[in-house]
This record gives C-alpha cells, sequence and structure tokens, in this order.
C-alpha cells in the first residue's frame, strides 16, 4: 500500500493546521487523530450512522467518507466550535433541556446537521427536521426529543430575532 504523505493546509473551527496526510486518510481520521478533535465520533464508519457528521463550507458531511486532502481550502466546523464563546449554542441549551441525548453518543453529529438546517431555513418544520436529520441515527431517545429540541432551538432564536426587530423599530421612531 502507498503510504506516502504530503502536507494538506485545513482550516479547521477558524485556526488554519498543516498536517501529513496520505491518500486515503478520512477528515475523520485526521479531525480526531492528527488534530485531537474528538467530538466527531468514529460509528459505523460507512456512511450510516451520521456519528462522524461534521460541516463543510456550512452543508453537513460525513467526516468518515470525506478525503481529508479534499477538505483543503474549505471552512470546517465541528461541534467544538458551535457554541463560539459562549458555554454552549442555543441549540445545544435546547438540547438539554428537551432531553435530547442519553448516552451522548450520537450528539455532536446530530447537532452539526441541525445547526446547518436551522442556518439555512429558521423556520423549519417538524416534516423537514426529520428529513435533515433522516442520515443522523440514535439508538437511544426515540427522535421525538430530537425533534422537540431542534423546534423549541428554532422558535426561541424567532423570539430573539421578533424582540431585536421590536426594538430597533421602537429605536428608529424614537429618533
Ligand atoms: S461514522 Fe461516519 S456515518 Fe457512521
Ligand atoms: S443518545 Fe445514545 S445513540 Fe443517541
Amino acid at each position: 500500500m502507498n503510504q506516502l504523505r504530503r502536507i494538506v493546509r485545513l482550516k479547521v473551527n477558524g485556526h488554519e493546521h498543516e498536517v501529513y496526510v496520505r491518500h486515503a486518510d478520512t477528515l475523520l481520521d485526521v479531525l480526531r487523530e492528527e488534530l485531537g478533535l474528538t467530538a466527531a465520533k468514529r460509528g459505523c464508519d460507512l456512511g450510516t450512522c451520521g456519528c462522524c457528521t461534521v460541516q463543510i463550507d456550512g452543508e453537513p458531511i460525513l467526516s468518515c467518507l470525506y478525503l481529508a486532502a479534499e477538505a483543503e481550502g474549505k471552512e470546517i466546523v465541528t461541534v467544538e466550535a458551535l457554541a463560539g464563546k459562549e458555554r454552549f449554542s442555543p441549540l445545544q441549551r435546547a438540547w438539554a433541556e428537551a432531553g435530547a441525548s442519553q448516552c451522548g453518543f450520537c450528539t455532536p453529529g446530530f447537532l452539526m446537521t441541525a445547526d446547518a438546517l436551522l442556518r439555512s431555513k429558521a423556520d423549519p418544520s417538524r416534516q423537514e427536521i426529520r428529513e435533515a436529520l433522516s442520515g443522523n441515527l440514535c439508538r437511544c431517545t426515540g427522535f421525538v426529543k430530537i425533534l422537540d429540541a431542534v423546534e423549541q432551538s428554532a422558535a426561541k432564536h424567532r423570539e430573539f430575532q421578533a424582540s431585536e426587530n421590536r426594538s430597533q423599530t421602537a429605536t428608529e421612531a424614537g429618533n
């Protein structure tokens, strides 16, 4: 087998990294074993469970099927960066409040898929959430609480936006 490695530059969670990768190394291999970012989980390693989901250029992708070398020049985001400077993102808080995690193994993958959905659509229907998450599997929760969490997060985000808009309107009316 050809074990030659080459340098690849990866931008992960806003940080540039130079890593030596073999041709067949997947993004999941590099995230977990070279960069120490272990939130993306190795479940099936076959593209069927969604546990390894991260975002590339805003789209959820299965990092166990994505060659690390192909991610060069793209924006890679893992669940480690989901909350930014906060401890938890609104979606993660909704997850906790809804009881959407049990063992938690599937959670990072679900969060990355759900986050991408909510960024592309602020008010998805229950069916749209179900379809978006259909590639993510959970053995523990029965999915209902996961769907609840995404709905609750979307509703809170809309409330926040509406209140921001009201404040903006009030400020403009006062000027
Ligand atoms: S580990 Fe990638 S889809 Fe299961
Ligand atoms: S919470 Fe255990 S697999 Fe989903």
